[in-house]
């Protein structure tokens, strides 16, 4: 039998995620959104496709979560996307609604699934998604630590001219302004970061890699990113249903590990197809700990506002 993944949100990332799964031949996929017609019709021109790109996997469009039962994977898109000058933290409590709605209608139809979050702001809505769903924390994932590591990737190999093949980079921390690159354990060619550019250069790069988002948003003037978002989310799809056993940054909640607890974080785990198997404790700097603990404490503050708008009414 082949993999089911719903995907609810049909906007630019749930349809690229969609159009990336399907064209992989990883799993069917299962479209939702509140639109009426717009999961339909994209679900439609993606099956269009499928002779061309030659692969059988099914796309279903829908407004009705009965589509979604028996899925190995709900992913979690809907929601608003960040205008020019808005943060995204001023998504947070129309998000959480939107999070806690879609979790509650969609978990107890695949009871067995694995969540993985997008909706932004996005650690702070993996604690809405795992307070709705009822879910053990293992199978509640945030999608940021991908997207976040592959822009600091993206810059090095533009800065340096070499192939992004050729780069590796870690991004911890919340996906927010206090995200915590990491240039000490990202490298080119093996070599670290900081023995093949000055202090400067790469402070330079860290700075492009915290406003990645908001640089796409300032030149798309309408939304934001979602080629790499939804590339992102894919390798994290193949990671768990091939059982990969794929180390990759993840937010996910942290019980201990870092020193930080009860909050969700981007750190490295291991992704399989149970969902997190570990969470991988990477030793840091001072200084880097000390970033990643206020990372934790900016998640904090903002699962602190959300508390009264997500409950249940
Ligand atoms: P979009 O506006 O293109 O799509 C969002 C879709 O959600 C729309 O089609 C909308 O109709 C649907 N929706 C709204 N309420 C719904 C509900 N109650 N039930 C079902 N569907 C509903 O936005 P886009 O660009 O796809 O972004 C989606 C979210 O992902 C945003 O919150 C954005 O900030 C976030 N995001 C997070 C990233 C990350 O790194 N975690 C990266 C990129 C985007
Ligand atoms: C991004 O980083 C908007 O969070 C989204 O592109």
């Amino acid at each position: 039998m082949r993999n089911k993944v719903t995907i609810v949100g049909a906007g630019n990332v749930g349809a690229s995620c969609a159009q990336r799964i399907v064209e992989a031949g990883l799993a069917d996929v299962a479209l939702v959104d509140i639109v009426e017609g717009l999961p339909q019709g994209k679900a439609l021109d993606l099956a269009e496709a499928a002779p061309i790109v030659g692969v059988d996997c099914r796309v279903s469009g829908t407004n009705d979560y009965a589509e979604t039962a028996g899925s190995d994977i709900i992913v979690v898109t809907s929601g608003l996307a960040r205008q020019p000058g808005m943060s995204r933290d001023d998504l947070l409590l129309k998000n959480a609604g939107i999070v806690r709605a879609v979790v509650e209608q969609a978990a107890p139809l695949s009871p067995g699934a694995i969540l993985i979050v997008v909706t932004n702001p996005l650690d702070a809505m993996c604690q809405v998604a795992l307070d709705a769903s009822g879910f053990p924390a293992e199978r509640v994932i945030g999608m940021a630590g991908v997207l976040d590591s592959a822009r600091f990737r993206a810059f090095i190999a533009m800065e340096l001219g070499v192939s992004v093949a050729s780069t590796s980079a870690f991004v911890l921390g919340g996906h927010g302004d206090a995200m915590v690159p990491l240039p000490r354990l990202s490298s080119v060619g093996g070599v670290p970061l900081t023995a093949v550019m000055d202090a400067a250069r790469i402070e330079r790069l860290v700075e492009r890699t915290r406003n990645g988002g908001a640089e796409v948003v300032a030149l798309l003037k309408s939304g934001s990113a979602y080629y790499a978002p939804a590339a992102s989310v894919y390798r994290m799809v193949d990671a768990i249903l091939g059982d990969r056993h794929e180390i990759l940054p993840c937010s996910v909640l942290v019980r201990g590990e870092y020193g930080i607890d009860g909050v969700f974080l981007g750190v490295p785990v291991r992704l399989g197809r149970q969902g997190i198997e570990q969470i991988v404790e990477i030793e840091l700097t001072a200084d880097e700990q000390g970033a990643l603990r206020a990372s934790a404490s900016a998640v904090r503050e903002l699962v602190a506002k959300l508390v009264p708008a997500a409950a249940p009414a």
